[in-house]
């Protein structure tokens, strides 16, 4: 499987695409009127579907009277406040939060049976009550409730309401633990800002793992103190010969902050033995033959391997594996292994098995593309499996036989939730190799069933990849991500029984002028019934 096929013109294509990016870039969004909501969103009504509704009684009216109540530790205090922060703008009102109070929103913690990351919310006259056991159920209803609310709550001056909340109780909890979006900051970087606008939308749909993919061919970024030049010189480039970038050690710490502050957990990639020559420029001894390639802005893949007889590539191996993982909280670490086509099998093998231990020793668990599964992949391991429909049936029983052995699944099939596939032949920016992939077809899969021979409990989740070749600015982003974003967060959260196009191409449809309100660059596409702007 080659993410490009050899014979486009490469300089030609990227070109092309980044032309197209600036052009979206620098469209300005048309204001959207005012809202006038007569009734109030109803319960169901949000994305990822919730489990169940049971609507009944009268709107909840936020008002200026209205007051923010928590009821747990620190954090949910934070959240209370988080939540104050989101309303304020729009709606005007002074929404205090405290620590006691009647009416108003309440949110509280308690031992009931809501699992890591369910909630319940309730909503009558008298007010609304968030209900969960974890500080990240109760922040999970929160953007629930943002949803309840008119698209207008979303901006950033004052508008006129009324705010108002259906009435009725919401009960909800994800069907997968793993609910992830990768960001490929390597092909172009991606500031902090930018990373940290994207995590906002993330939260906004409960995804809950940001997979960042720190290294390919054209650039390294992420400071490592014992090999210093791999930022320094193998981060300045980027695709199409940009300067390229990478994060200082408070920059990435601040990345993972601010994800954990909105609930994800961040899976930082370095990609091994191939996608390496950013790495195999910067230090000559990491190449077979002592040389050091040249650093590279092109867009093939395939090319480059470390050189898996030498020791210094397992030191380097180790210490930037000890680095990194100093630097994360989360349990994660993603060890890249796709199309290593310049690594001879039986050294990759061999790598894998060198490598993946280095993990464990620094407290980690692997995660790597399924091409692992063709190795040993570690006790634990996850496999991230990135095929498509046409993808050979040796290759898919190979990744069945591995997750009945007991490496877990994240899936990405590349013809469905990579988000960097064009939607159609004339929409611009993306790639193609994998297909055309509009919005229903992106949407309508089960990843419960998707792999033959795959059992159910051996799914962890799903993720939607951006791969950043043709995208190099926040708007190029979220012309890919949006909507095929929501539809992978909603198959990642909402039960295999709420699953339904039809009903959700309306749901997606008043997910617009939120993405308008939030200054989101979206793909209106035709499968979805948006609302006139
Ligand atoms: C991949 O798209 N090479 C994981």
């Amino acid at each position: 499987m080659r993410r490009h096929h050899g014979t486009t013109p490469r300089t030609a294509r990227v070109l092309g695409s980044l032309l197209l990016i600036a052009a979206a870039g620098g469209l300005t969004l048309g204001a959207a009127p005012a809202a006038r909501a007569a009734a109030p969103v109803p319960l169901d009504r949000i994305v990822p579907a919730p489990v169940s509704v049971t609507p009944g009684g009268t709107p909840y009216r936020v008002t200026r009277a209205t007051g923010i109540h928590v009821d747990g530790p620190a954090e949910v205090h934070r959240i209370g406040t988080y939540l104050a922060g989101l309303l304020r703008p729009a709606t005007g009102y002074p929404l205090p939060v405290t620590d006691h109070g009647d009416g108003g929103i309440l949110l509280r913690l308690t031992q009931g049976d809501y699992g890591a990351e369910g909630y319940r919310l309730h909503s009558g006259a008298d007010g609304v009550t968030l209900t969960a056991r974890t500080p990240a159920g109760l922040f999970h209803a929160v953007q629930t409730l943002r949803q309840l609310l008119p698209a207008a709550v979303e901006r950033t001056t004052v508008q006129r309401g009324p705010w108002q909340i259906a009435a009725g109780t919401l009960q909800d909890r994800p069907r997968y633990a793993y609910r992830g979006a990768m960001l490929d900051v390597a092909r172009h970087f991606f500031t902090v800002p930018q990373v940290k606008r994207y995590i906002d939308q993330l939260a906004l749909y409960k995804i809950n793992e940001l997979h960042l993919h720190l290294s390919d061919d054209q650039g390294w970024r992420i400071a490592v103190d014992s090999w210093p030049r791999l930022a320094s010189y193998g981060g300045a480039g980027e695709v199409g010969g940009g300067r390229g970038g990478h994060y200082t050690k408070a920059d990435y710490r601040e990345i993972v902050r601010y994800a954990a502050s909105r609930y994800l957990e961040v899976v930082p990639e370095i990609d091994m033995p191939g996608h390496t020559n950013a790495a195999l420029a910067s230090y000559a001894k990491l190449n077979c033959d002592g040389v050091a390639p040249p650093r590279y802005t092109g867009t093939q893949v395939g090319f480059s391997s470390l050189c898996v007889s030498k020791k210094a590539t397992y030191d380097f191996a180790d210490d930037v594996i000890r680095e990194l993982a100093a630097l994360t909280p989360g349990r994660y670490v993603h060890l890249g292994g796709d199309e290593a086509h310049s690594t001879a099998h039986a050294d990759y093998v061999r790598f894998m098995d060198r490598v993946q231990p280095l993990v464990a020793r620094y407290g980690k668990t692997v995660i790597g593309w399924h091409q692992l599964t063709g190795a040993h992949p570690a006790k634990g391991a996850l496999a991230q499996y990135w095929g498509v429909d046409g993808t050979g049936a040796a290759e898919k029983a190979q990744v069945a036989a591995a997750a009945r052995n007991g490496t877990h699944l994240i899936l990405s099939p590349a013809d469905r939730v990579y988000l960097d596939m064009k939607y159609t032949a004339r929409t611009g920016p993306g790639t193609k190799w994998a297909g055309l992939v509009e919005v229903h077809r992106s949407y309508d899969w089960n990843p419960g069933t998707y792999l033959a021979g795959v059992p159910a409990s051996a799914v962890r989740g799903v993720e939607a990849p951006l791969w950043s070749e043709t995208v190099k600015t926040s708007a190029g982003i979220e012309y890919l991500a949006f909507p095929r974003l929501a539809g992978a967060a909603e198959l990642g959260w909402s039960p295999a029984a709420r699953h339904d196009w039809s009903a959700y191409r309306k749901r997606l449809a008043a997910q617009g002028p939120r993405w308008d309100a939030l200054g989101i660059h979206y793909y209106r596409s035709p499968q979805v019934p948006w609302p006139a702007r």
